[in-house]
This record gives structure tokens, sequence and C-alpha cells, in this order.
């Protein structure tokens, strides 16, 4: 058998030590199956005594992540730090331009400095591999490179934070309130460390500028992701929503739309018996539609040691077997600067619900304010009484652009009988399995 490939590891939180427990236990199969061993020989992490799940003792310790990026006896570097900047991006950089390939499981650092990084792993001829970055446990990025490699794709889209989903679907299946089921996500581990980036949507909207790239060639464009997260979304609407048929997730949805891209990262209602509908908890699911695959649909977790480990592995295991892929599937003077397609594009249905006075000619103004703006309703229901004598008012409407949607919005908004801003969910056809 051939040399080992000789591995370092920045960062043994969970996955660092996920990462060197697959490689050890499965040390016999992940050689057999690249075709020679795979060997770490030097880690890093903050806290040298802290106690661990794997012994460490046998690597080569160094206190400075960096230091190890250039100076360990090693071919790869993996970067299990984490952020878009600081260490994490220093230490890639130094990798690569050490000569080293580099494995990352860090979207942040892909979404944001993914395009520069690319270029920096071209010139020096070597691998920059993130497979664990999006959706740890669906293999979505070879599938979107590889797997789908002859598709041309018209959309994107799935749920990609497993903290959001776990807090949409339990707030779902138990009525609870949002504050309360986002301790029970961090208690469990789901939550990043600040855990706004996951409940407004960052943390998805990073995944999504990356699969964004990879399905449409586009250079990377964290940016231009519109992103509104779960914040708003309140006990009440999962119970309206279950009455009109629908489920509450936040989607990352991008396609081509006009001539430009769409990235857009927003709470969605979809078909109660549609895709994705049954996706809950923490998992991750991921639908690419390519015009000869027709559409093919990914579930798994998205986050944790093992899946999160197990697609490091498979980034080592490419590299070990000399698998070359460019970064973001084509080279990087290849990818295109696509028209960013802002969301006031999107033309679909509308969920709405607004608190108002019960009191007479309600009705009556909010249809007119959605027939000024020449807005079909598909329906509208009085729902529950508030102790102070408020009613909620829910509303699903027909197909309509969102920036008509948006202006009936403003103008209801100023109506005296309104009690609070009105509040909207998209509903999004994600068409039947
Ligand atoms: N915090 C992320 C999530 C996990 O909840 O999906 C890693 O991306």
């Amino acid at each position: 058998m051939s040399e080992p490939l000789k591995v370092a590891i920045a960062g043994l939180g969970t996955v660092g030590i996920g990462t060197i427990q697959v490689l050890t236990i499965h040390a016999d199969q992940v050689a057999a199956r690249c075709g020679r061993p795979i060997q770490i020989t030097a880690v890093s992490a903050r806290n040298r005594r802290r106690k661990r799940d794997a012994d460490v003792s046998s690597y080569v310790w160094f206190d400075d992540p960096v230091v190890m990026a250039k100076e360990a006896d090693a071919d790869v570097i993996v970067e299990l730090i984490g952020g878009s900047s600081g260490v994490a991006l220093d230490l890639t950089r130094e990798a690569l331009a050490a000569g080293r390939h580099v494995v990352t499981a860090n979207k942040a650092l892909m979404a944001e400095a993914g395009a520069g990084l690319a270029i920096e792993a071209e010139a020096s001829g070597k691998t920059l591999a993130y497979e664990a970055a999006v959706a740890g446990g669906i293999p979505i990025i070879k599938a979107l490179r590889e797997g789908l490699g002859g598709n041309s794709f018209s959309r994107v889209l799935g749920i990609l934070n497993g903290t959001c989903n776990y807090i949409l679907s339990t707030m779902d299946a138990t009525g609870r309130d949002f504050d309360d089921v986002l301790k029970d996500a961090q208690d469990l581990g789901y939550a990043e460390a600040d855990p706004s980036f996951d409940i407004d949507g960052v943390d998805a909207a990073h995944k999504l500028a990356i699969l964004s790239s990879l399905a449409f060639g586009t250079k990377v464009d964290f940016e231009s992701v519109y992103v509104e997260g779960i914040r708003n979304v309140i006990a009440k609407d999962f119970e309206y929503a279950r009455d009109l048929g629908y489920r509450v997730k936040l989607l990352g949805l991008t396609g081509e739309l006009d001539g430009g891209i769409y990235q857009w990262v927003h709470p969605c209602l979809i078909d109660a018996h549609g895709p994705l509908a049954a996706v809950d908890g923490s998992f991750n699911a991921i639908i690419a539609e390519g015009d000869f695959v027709g559409r093919s649909t990914y579930e798994g977790r998205g986050a944790g040691a093992g899946p999160t480990a197990s697609a490091v592995v498979a980034d080592l295991m490419d590299i070990a077997a000399g698998r070359f892929n460019h970064t973001f599937a084509v080279p990087s003077e290849d990818l295109r600067n696509a028209a960013s397609v802002q969301v006031e594009k999107r033309v679909g249905a509308y969920y709405v619900r607004l608190k108002v006075l019960d009191q007479a000619g309600v009705f009556a103004d909010v249809g007119s304010a959605f027939r000024d703006h020449r807005i079909s309703m598909e329906s509208i229901i009085q729902r529950d009484h508030d102790s102070d004598g408020n009613v909620h008012v829910v509303i699903v409407t027909h197909d309509v652009l969102e920036s008509q949607m948006m202006d009936a919005l403003e103008d209801l908004e100023k109506h005296e009988a309104m009690v609070e801003a009105p509040h909207f969910i998209r509903i999004e056809n994600l068409g039947g399995e």
C-alpha cells in the first residue's frame, strides 16, 4: 500500500474528536477504500489539558494552529475552529500557501471568504474541501458537483438549519413558545455558539450561498442572500397553518429567475402532505431539481459529531485517493458574477395573520386593501378572541408578486382597526413527490 496521507487537525471540539474516532475505528476500511492509510500526525486546540473522548497524546501538539498549518508534518490541514475570519482564515491561507490541502467544516468561512480561498487553492494546486460545511450527514456537495454533475439545475432548496427545524417542529408538536423551545435546542447542543446565527437564518444563508455557487456556477455571494429568521413565528401560526393544510419550515431556496439568481432564506408554509413536510427535529433535507434527473431529495442529520466527522473523512479520502475537484466545481475564473434577484420579484401565495379590533367593517376594509392592490384572496377567516377583545384574521392569497403584497400590507398597517403590524409567511409550492 502507498505512503499514508498525513493529517493535522486544528480544533478538538466534538467534530475534531469525532474525526479522530472515525479515522481510528475505521482505519482499515478507510485505507482499503482509498488505497492508502490516513494518519493523524498533529493536533492543535485551545486547551491541551482538557479531558477528551479520544487519546491525542501520540500526536504532535501545537498551541498555535496557524504555526501548525505551516510547520506540521502533514499533507492536509483540517480546519475545525470556525468563524469567517481570524484564526480559521489565517490558518487556511497559511496551509494553502505552504502547499497543503485544506479540509474544513466551516460554512461561514466558505460563504464569506470562499471565493478568494478558491483562487489561493488553485494557485497552490491544492484541494480546498468542505463537504462538512453544508448539512454534514448529507453528501450534498458531492451530489451537486459529481453525482448530478451532468444536469442543469433549475432550483435547489431545503431545510438547512437543524436548530430552526427542531424549534419549529417542537413548537408545532407541543404548542410551546419560541423562547422556551430555543432553550431546549441549546441544551441539546444543536445551536451555534451565537444562537442568533441559527434563529436569524444566517447559518442557513451561509449554506445556501455555497449550494447556489455549486449549482449555478456562480461566484459564492453570501452578501446577496435575503435572510429572514424564525423569531416572528408564533405558536398560533402552527395551529392556523395546520388547519389550512400546511406546516411551517425555514427553507433556503436558490434558483434562476429573470436571468439572475435568487438566494432566499425565510420561513415557509409548505403542503403538510408534500415533500419536506415530514422532516422534523434536527434533521436537514435538500431537494435538487435538475433537467435530466428531475427531483432528487436527500435527508440526514445536519449537525453533531458523527455526521460532520463522516463528511470530513469523506473529503480526506478523496484527497488520499488522488481525486481532485475544483473548490466550486469549476476553475474560479469560469465562475460567473450573476445578477441577484431580490425577493420583491418573488411570485407566490402568502399567509397573512392580522390582529384587529373585533368591529364592524374590518373584513370589508381588509378585502378592499387587497382589491386595491389586485390581490386575489383564496380564503379569509376570523380566529380566536384575545382576552382584550381583539381577534386574529388569517388570509391566504393566490399567487401574487411580493412587492404588490408588501404594498398591500403597508396600507393595511395604517388602518385604525389594526392592533399590530401584519405578519406574513410565504407559501412555497414544492410540487408533488
Ligand atoms: N447550528 C447548525 C444547525 C449546525 O443547527 O444546523 C451546523 O451547521
